[in-house]
């Protein structure tokens, strides 16, 4: 049996005290929930301050990105070492944002994906399709892609440490959800692709996300899919009360 994870990406929102107030609220309606994992992402600014304001709570905390590289001349990037420092446990790597407006590639999300692993950060990794891609019919090209790509050269032993996220990219921010039925069928698909590159024994206890548009109202649905393991959520995890519900519908 998966464990269930439902994760919050704030992406580029929530001033330090903004996030602070954020998760005091959150763990005051999810306190005594431990049968599931609850991770926040916040900004880089606000991980330190979130990380103290989740001490002796069930929250866990991701960062949203990092660079590859422990230190060195890389203005503006922040390394892994960094993350780990400010209580990172988890990172999101190769979110469709981060391949669109910031040049991410295969080569970077592999290069990233491993760099975290070496830190023993687990990653969550993100690949999904356009939906020009969904409606030509070349959604498992586009995910087998991403998925033999970002996975090149990691053994079976390292992959059980990586958490996927399969977010459409035409469900983010969109209100357009995948319907419980495509993303549970899209998401085995990923998961006999983990079987066929390693084994199904792996792929059978790989957590696998499904993010875009997830919202109090459609949670329970998608979470009862056998082949959902969680949820990444960005705009709805911005409400601690509607985030709050959202885990409540993965109990
Ligand atoms: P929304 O929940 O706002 O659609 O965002 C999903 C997402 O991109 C999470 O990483």
């Amino acid at each position: 049996m998966r464990r269930l994870m439902i994760a919050g990406n704030w992406k580029m929102n929530k001033t330090v005290a903004e996030g602070v107030d954020l998760v005091r609220k959150l763990s005051y309606a999810t306190n005594n929930i431990t049968s599931l994992d609850i991770l926040v992402c916040p900004t880089f600014t606000a991980l330190k301050s979130v990380s103290e304001a989740i001490k002796g709570t069930n929250i866990k905390l991701g960062a949203q990105n990092m660079f590859w590289e422990e230190s060195g001349a890389y203005t503006g990037e922040i390394s892994p070492l960094m993350i780990k420092d400010v209580g990172c446990e988890y990172v999101i790597i190769g979110h469709s944002e981060r391949r669109e407006y910031f040049g991410e590639t295969e080569e970077t999300v592999n290069k990233k994906l491993k760099s975290a692993l070496s830190y023993s950060l687990k990653p969550i990794l993100c690949i999904g399709e356009k939906l020009a891609e969904r409606e030509s019919g070349a959604t498992e090209r586009v995910l087998e892609t991403q998925i033999v790509g970002a996975l090149d050269g990691f053994s079976a032993v390292e992959m059980e440490q990586i958490i996927i996220a399969y977010e459409p990219i035409w469900a983010i921010g969109t209100g357009k959800t995948a319907t419980p039925e495509i993303a549970d069928s899209t998401q085995k698909f990923i998961r006999d692709k983990i079987a066929s590159i390693f084994n199904s024994q792996l792929a059978n206890k790989i957590r696998i996300l499904y993010g875009g548009s997830v919202k109090p109202e459609n949670a329970k649905d998608l979470l009862s899919c056998e082949n959902i393991d969680g949820a990444l959520v960005g705009g709805a995890s911005l409400d601690a009360d509607k985030f709050a519900k959202i885990i409540e519908a993965g109990l």
